[in-house]
């Protein structure tokens, strides 16, 4: 085994972090990533993380060229690209589009859980806006409701860059938001999820415990 040639700026909780180990996972490439993890929350920033990634960004991938990679889609991209077996980010087509829209989808309910984990976690309990919280928490049932009513199929098709988004994201639902219930709504979409999280990619990047 030769030496890692690339380093991941990690954390554990980061759901978008997980995407990427997932993929890393799925394509064989554990051993050519060195993982760096950093404890970060928006008020505390680290100054390794900020070199040659300014907005701080994590997941950050360091090239052995010592580039430096961010966000996670441009890492899940520029990781597919590293690899010889099927692509799981459609390279053209139709299915290119709509895989990395229903990716999108499942970073849009990622980006709304973490804004209300941070506006609940971070910020003092006197000062929550609850319409606000509200809109993002209704942000996350529309998706989930659209993924259900429409995607179930599609899922069960390929364990793709689709397919590893929303399972990541279902995960951070659970780890962050475990009051949600969301499977009482969507059952097609939880026996999907139980079904996945059984891949030794899910199970191996599992978020610490809360
Ligand atoms: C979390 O602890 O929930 C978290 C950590 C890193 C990025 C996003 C969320």
């Amino acid at each position: 085994m030769s030496a890692p040639s690339m380093t991941l700026f990690h954390s554990p909780a980061s759901p978008f972090v997980r995407k990427v180990m997932v993929l890393l996972h799925e394509t064989g490439q554990l051993d050519r990533v060195a993982i760096n993890s950093i404890a970060l929350s928006p008020i505390s920033p680290d100054s390794e993380l900020n070199l040659d990634n300014p907005a701080g960004k994590i997941p950050a991938l360091r090239l052995a060229d010592g580039n430096v990679l961010h966000d996670s889609r441009v890492i899940l991209d520029y990781l597919d690209h590293q690899h010889g077996g099927n692509p799981l980010i459609p390279r053209d087509g139709s299915a290119r589009w709509r895989r990395l829209t229903l990716a999108s989808l499942a970073d849009a309910i990622l980006d709304a859980a973490v804004l209300i984990r941070y506006e609940t976690f971070l910020r003092p309990v006197e000062k929550h806006w609850d319409l606000w919280l509200d809109n993002q928490q209704e942000k996350i049932e529309r998706a989930l409701a659209y993924l259900e009513r429409d995607c179930v199929a599609e899922l069960n098709a390929s364990f793709d860059i689709a397919a590893i988004s929303v399972a990541c994201a279902l995960g951070y639902l659970d780890f962050r938001m475990p009051t949600l219930d969301w499977r009482s709504q969507q059952p097609q979409l939880a026996k999907w999820y139980a079904e996945v999280s059984q891949r030794p990619s899910l199970k191996a990047t599992e978020p610490p415990a809360a």
